[in-house]
């Protein structure tokens, strides 16, 4: 039989891609959202010789120092590009620092000043583009390198609060009050995100995730109005390029319905839902549906002990389709997290999901 003859690659370097693919693995591969940060200490020490985020971010060798650190640490089946998804706002014209208090952008307060942002070109953020180069050479095909972008309605909070939203009251008085400068808004994010993720591929990146961190706070009408249409402007423009493409949306529980109808090929999951609901909810599992589904382990299981992680692991892997899995947390890392906790999650995950049974045909 065809399928039986057709052996999984036994490598680290396909597993990930495999899955994203809905093909059979060998075992379960695994990355980490933020898998690159604060909580390793070879990232302090990166961060320390670059002096702030900032200029580790615009710094390519020392970005890519960075992106390989957690893929020789933990020993994880794919790099994500160190960077941050406010870094585009500031070639729109917002000007952009980190504090103390996380990320401040100079907001924008009135239809003239989003009249005023530019669209810019992926060479005017060349040093994520050489950043993502430098990295490919570096990984030489050990592991797939995964870009990312913001998904434009979480770069529309940032644009508009000028920081990390709490009420998110600026933004609703925009989507609410004046609709039409939202949208002008979104447009123009969206098309600086396309040409974003395009210049990352065009550079090397393999696959790419669009982060929804903040979309949870819109109700189900909200959503289908002002964030998944360009969710979906993103995705149709960047699948000609071939790769994976993941959508993340944080918090995005009670949205999945709609979710599920936009054309990515990986879908990210919190950890609000187990992962078969999630998926149930999300409508994917029908005869020929290769759609996989990304997840979902909360990170803060990682500051408990190691056996109470292994249940939680075991329970998301008996849960999750036998194909079609990429192992994550169900949002990112945490600057605390014990570093050997994290080693004996991507252990187990691989020992675990070895055993997963795999057997029968992919489908058609
Ligand atoms: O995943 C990785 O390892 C790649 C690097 C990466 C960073 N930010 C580095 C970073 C990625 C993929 C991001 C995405 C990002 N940035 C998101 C989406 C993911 C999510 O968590 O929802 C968001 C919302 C941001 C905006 C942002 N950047 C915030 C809110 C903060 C401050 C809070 C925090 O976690 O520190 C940042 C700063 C930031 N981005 C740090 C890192 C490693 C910490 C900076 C430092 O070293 O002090």
């Amino acid at each position: 039989m065809a399928c039986e003859m057709t052996e999984p690659l036994n490598n680290q370097a396909n597993r990930f891609l495999q899955a994203c693919a809905g093909a059979k693995v060998d075992t379960t591969p695994i990355w980490i959202m933020r898998q690159a940060g604060r909580y390793l200490p070879d990232y302090q020490r990166t961060r320390a010789r670059a002096g702030d985020f900032l200029t580790l971010c615009k710094t390519p060798e020392l970005a890519c120092e960075v992106t390989v650190q957690p893929v020789e640490r933990l020993g994880v089946d794919a790099a994500i590009l160190f960077s941050d998804i406010l870094i585009p706002l500031e070639a729109m014209g917002l000007p952009l620092a980190f504090t103390e208090e996380g990320p401040k952008v100079r907001p924008v307060r009135s239809g003239e000043e989003i009249e005023a942002l530019r669209v810019p070109e992926a060479a005017e953020c060349g040093f994520v583009m050489e950043a993502v180069r430098l990295c490919r050479r570096e990984l030489a095909g050990r592991v797939p390198l995964i870009g990312f972008a913001g998904a434009p309605f979480t770069m529309l909070t940032y644009a508009v609060e000028g920081q990390t939203g709490k009420q998110f009251v600026a933004t609703k008085k925009l989507l609410f009050a004046a609709p039409e400068q939202a949208h002008l808004l979104l447009d123009k994010i969206t098309e600086t995100v396309i040409a974003y993720l395009r210049g990352q591929v065009a550079a090397g990146a393999q696959a790419l995730q669009l982060f929804d961190s903040w979309v949870g706070v819109l109700g189900v009408e909200d959503f289908v109005t002002f964030a998944a249409p360009y969710v979906r402007r993103v995705l149709t423009a960047l699948r000609p390029l071939g790769v994976p493409l993941i959508y993340f949306a944080n918090g995005g529980a009670a949205l999945l319905e709609e979710v599920g109808k936009l054309p990515a090929d990986v879908f990210a999951l919190d950890w609000r839902l187990p992962i078969g609901l999630g998926r149930q909810r999300l409508g994917i599992g029908g005869p020929g549906d290769r759609r996989a589904v990304q997840g979902n382990l909360d990170p803060m299981v990682l500051f408990g002990p190691v056996p109470e992680l292994e249940r939680r692991v075991r329970a998301i892997l008996a849960d999750a389709p036998p194909r079609g899995h990429v192992f994550n947390l169900g949002h990112g890392i945490l600057p605390e997290t014990p570093v050997p906790h994290v080693q004996a999650l991507v252990e187990m995950v691989h020992r675990l999901g070895a055993a997963v049974p795999r057997d029968g045909r992919d489908p058609a």
